[in-house]
């Protein structure tokens, strides 16, 4: 398949998991991508796959911290530069931290929300632009099954969530007669970054049976990465035409 052909693509969060398997499947579909991501080291591996595939000549990365509004206005710049427009964003980047609610200081709430929610938001702000004189454009942002299901520990980060697919709703509303359309993954029970232990765990005291589900219903536990980008993939060209304004679970049916 080679839907991405001459398509133009910007992805945070591209040095890990979920994000850098999208840059794979984007680029194993003759897709040009600026990968960008806060961490350097992740960023050269994501690059080093890319030469081994063959498809280096197609891709650039850009250390970039999306909750950073002066380094997102000129990272996205120079990604647009580069590729000479815009017809794909997608925000892949995130953290998440678990701690108790009574125990959440407001440093750790608000840095939460500045990276998953006001950095998916400058990303796209400084995108739109370039998005809307781009070909058939998409914006694919990162919802989880938290924003809709009770995950207890994780109030700041449903928080974010929750944010990141109401504002996407809008943004499909809003721009949908130019063309441009605007959906979330929602991931869960994903194996990456994130779910191997990056950052503060689960509280120790966690009492697991608060979870309601923990398993997915398929296979023998945490899927791949590229489970979601393949997902992506099809969001983003145009298999995905008729589809915007929406979410889809991605989780194996662990919240089914
Ligand atoms: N893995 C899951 O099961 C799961 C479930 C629900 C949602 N998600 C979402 O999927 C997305 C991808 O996460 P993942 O699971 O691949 O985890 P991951 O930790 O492997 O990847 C996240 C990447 O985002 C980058 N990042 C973090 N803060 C950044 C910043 N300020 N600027 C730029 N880059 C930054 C990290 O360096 C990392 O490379 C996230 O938005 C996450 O919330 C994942």
């Amino acid at each position: 398949m080679n839907r991405f052909e001459g398509r133009r693509v910007l992805i945070t969060g591209a040095g890990s998991g979920i994000g850098q398997a999208t840059v794979h499947r984007i680029l194993a579909e003759g897709g040009r991508v600026v990968a960008a991501d806060v961490d350097a080291a992740g960023l050269e591996a994501t690059a080093a796959r890319a030469a081994a595939d063959g498809a280096a000549g197609r891709l650039r990365t850009a250390v970039l911290d999306i909750a950073d509004e002066a380094a997102v206005r000129s990272g996205v710049a120079a990604a647009v530069d580069g590729l000479g427009g815009l017809d794909v964003l997608v925000n892949a980047a995130g953290i998440l931290r678990s701690a108790h609610t009574h125990e959440t200081g407001l440093e750790l709430f608000n840095a939460i929300i500045a990276t998953n929610l006001t950095g998916t938001f400058l990303m796209i702000r400084e995108a739109l632009p370039a998005l809307l004189e781009g070909a058939s454009p998409v914006v694919v942002n990162f919802s989880s099954t938290s924003a809709s299901f009770a995950h207890p520990y994780m109030a700041a980060y449903a928080a974010s969530k929750g944010g990141i697919q109401s504002m996407t709703h809008a943004i499909a509303a809003e721009y949908g007669k130019q063309g441009l359309r605007a959906v979330c993954v929602a991931p869960g029970s994903i194996a990456s970054g994130m779910t191997s232990g990056r950052g503060p765990g689960l509280p120790e005291d966690a009492d697991m049976s608060l979870f309601a589900k923990l398993a997915p219903a398929l296979g023998e536990g945490f899927a791949g990465p590229e489970t979601v980008a393949g997902v992506i993939a099809m969001l983003a060209s145009e298999d995905g035409a008729f589809i915007t304004g929406t979410e889809i679970r991605i989780d194996g049916g662990t919240h089914m």
